[in-house]
Formats: structure tokens, sequence, C-alpha cells
């Protein structure tokens, strides 16, 4: 079953009001409090959907936050409710089978419209500002850094949430512009101590948690809570341990693998977005399947 194929059977669920098509999410109308989030199998890279569906890729990443709010809940509130649709609505065999583990029933938030991204290790955009100017979203890091070292204490540095187009790194003083300085700074203290608990978690799985990007809203109470996914290789970057320990940095088992083939392909990022080749897709299935596996195996 693809993309198309699972937006259309949803869209026949009579009661559910269709919401939004994100790159990789459907969100439907439950009730005022409530709506269903259901992770297809797409793909973006470069802020565009790519042609390939990824086999299971929405069932893996629903099952690694899922794993995520249960275990931080004391860290962070979060948006989390269930992931078994069929115990707040009837629902035919057909479609509960489109919805298995997929599926999330989440609280409504009132987005807080930043990515909030903690980096642990230098890499990425990162790694060429720091190259460029020895800082890394405006802020000094010390001197001689390697691509791949690690960033103690790991840093806070949140970009805008383009509704369209290319999100762009911001200033903390931006943020406390925006939503005030008691709830940027909740923002920002949250973001580091669930970076902090995924990153021990994930060495007890024997992988590093390079960097990651959390969503935040406010709930009724307008507490601050974490929203959308956790701690997955779709929202995070990912390395083994045991490449890290052989000092081989950098080897993606996350999204990071298809940028790479795509800049290695020539596509100047201009759409449509160019199909990715059987042996990529296969590679990057077995990629997020050992991450799915790890974590949701790990007994905190
Ligand atoms: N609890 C929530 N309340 C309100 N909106 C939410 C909640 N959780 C997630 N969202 C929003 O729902 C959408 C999820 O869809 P999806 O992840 O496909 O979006 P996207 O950001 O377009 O894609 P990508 O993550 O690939 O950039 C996002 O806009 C996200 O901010
Ligand atoms: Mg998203």
């Amino acid at each position: 079953m693809n993309s198309e194929q699972i937006l259309n059977g949803l869209r026949s669920v009579a009661d559910l009001e269709h919401i939004k098509s994100g790159k990789v999410r459907e969100m439907f109308h439950f009730t005022d409090k409530v709506m269903v989030m259901v992770a297809t199998d797409r793909i973006s890279a470069f802020d565009l959907v790519l042609p390939n569906d990824i086999p299971s890729k929405g069932r893996m990443l629903t099952g690694i936050s899922k794993f995520w709010f249960q275990e931080t809940q004391e860290v962070c509130p979060n948006h989390f409710i269930s992931t078994r649709p069929q115990d707040f609505m009837d629902l035919e065999e057909e479609i509960l089978e489109i919805l298995d583990g997929r599926t999330m029933l989440i609280e409504r938030m009132d987005p807080i419209p930043f990515e909030c991204i903690v980096r642990g290790y230098l890499c990425g955009s990162a790694f060429r500002e720091y190259q460029k100017s020895g800082t890394v979203n405006g802020v000094k890091l010390d001197e001689g850094l390697q691509f791949g070292d690690k960033i103690e204490p790991p840093i806070f540095t949140p970009t805008t949430k383009a509704e369209v187009g290319h999100d762009e790194p911001v200033g903390f003083e931006a943020m406390q512009a925006a939503i005030g300085e008691a709830d940027a700074e909740t923002v920002k203290s949250m973001s580091l101590e669930l970076y902090d608990f995924g990153r021990r978690a994930c060495r007890q799985a024997g992988l590093v948690l390079v960097d990651t990007k959390f969503e935040f809203g406010y709930n009724r109470r307008k507490d601050v809570c974490v929203m959308d996914e956790m701690l997955t290789p779709d929202s995070s970057r990912f390395w083994l341990n045991s490449d890290y320990t052989d000092g081989n940095r950098g080897v993606p088992y996350d999204k990071e693998f298809v940028r790479e083939y795509l800049v290695k392909s020539g596509w100047d990022k201009e759409p449509p977005a160019p199909a990715l080749p059987e042996e990529i897709v296969a590679e990057l299935s077995r990629r997020y399947a050992l991450v799915h596996d790890r974590i949701s195996e790990l007994k905190l």
C-alpha cells in the first residue's frame, strides 16, 4: 500500500475530517481537543516530498516516537494519547489495517513556530558555519574542533518554522521576543533535557544521537508541551557508537543518507525532486529499521 492509497483509504473514514497534509503526516479532526495523526511512508528532503515511499517508514517513526513520548513524560509533557484508534472510534477492518501502527491520537496544540534544534556533535550546517567563523548560530565554540567532535555541553540552535520554503537560523533573542522570555527559557531547557535523556538512552542502544529537532506547542492550560514526532531518524541524526569509536564519523542512520545521495546525484534542489533508486530505498529502510529495533528493545 502506498501513501496515496493510505490517504484515499483515510478520506473514506466518514467521521474524520481531514485537516491538513504535511510532507509526511496526514492530520484529522477527532474532537476540539484531539487530533488523529497518521504517518505515511512519504519522505521529504530539502523541503520537498520525494516520489518514493519508504516501506513501513510511517510505522517505524510512530513506534519510535511513542517510545520516547512514554519514556519522557516526566521530563516534559507531550501530546501523546494513544496509538490505538480502535479504542476511541468504530473502524472497519480495512481502515484499521491501514491505520495500524502508524496512527497517533494526540492532544491538539497551539504550535510554537520554531524548530527547536539541539546539537551534541559538530556536523551539517553547524560545521559549515564553524569552519567559516568559529561560531554556531552566532555563538562562539572552542577553537580547533573537527567534524563530528562532541559539543559539550550540547547547544540549542533554533530556526524559524517556515510554512513554505526553508527554515532560517534565529538567535535565542528572537525566540524570546516572539513568545516571551519565560516560555523561551522553558522551550530551551526542555529541549536540552530531552536531548540529554535521548542521548543517554541511545548510547545504551549502541547509537550516537548526534542532533535532533523538537517541536513544541501550548496545550489548553497554556503549558509548553512537546508535539509532532520525537527523536526519530527523520528528525535527528544517528550514528553507530561502534563506527564513532573506530574513528569513522558521520555514517548516517537517518535521513542524512538520502540527502547525501541527492547531493551526489547532482540534483539542483529545485522541484520536482528526483526518484530514489531501489537500492537507496532498501538501504534507507534497513538503516531506519536498525534504529527502530534498537530503540524499541531498550529497557530504561
Ligand atoms: N499536537 C499537535 N497539535 C498541532 N499540530 C501538530 C501537533 N503535532 C504535530 N503537529 C503539526 O502537524 C504537522 C505534521 O505533519 P508533517 O510532519 O508531515 O509536517 P511537515 O513539517 O510538513 O513535514 P516535515 O516534518 O517532513 O518537514 C506539522 O505541521 C506539525 O507541526
Ligand atoms: Mg514534520
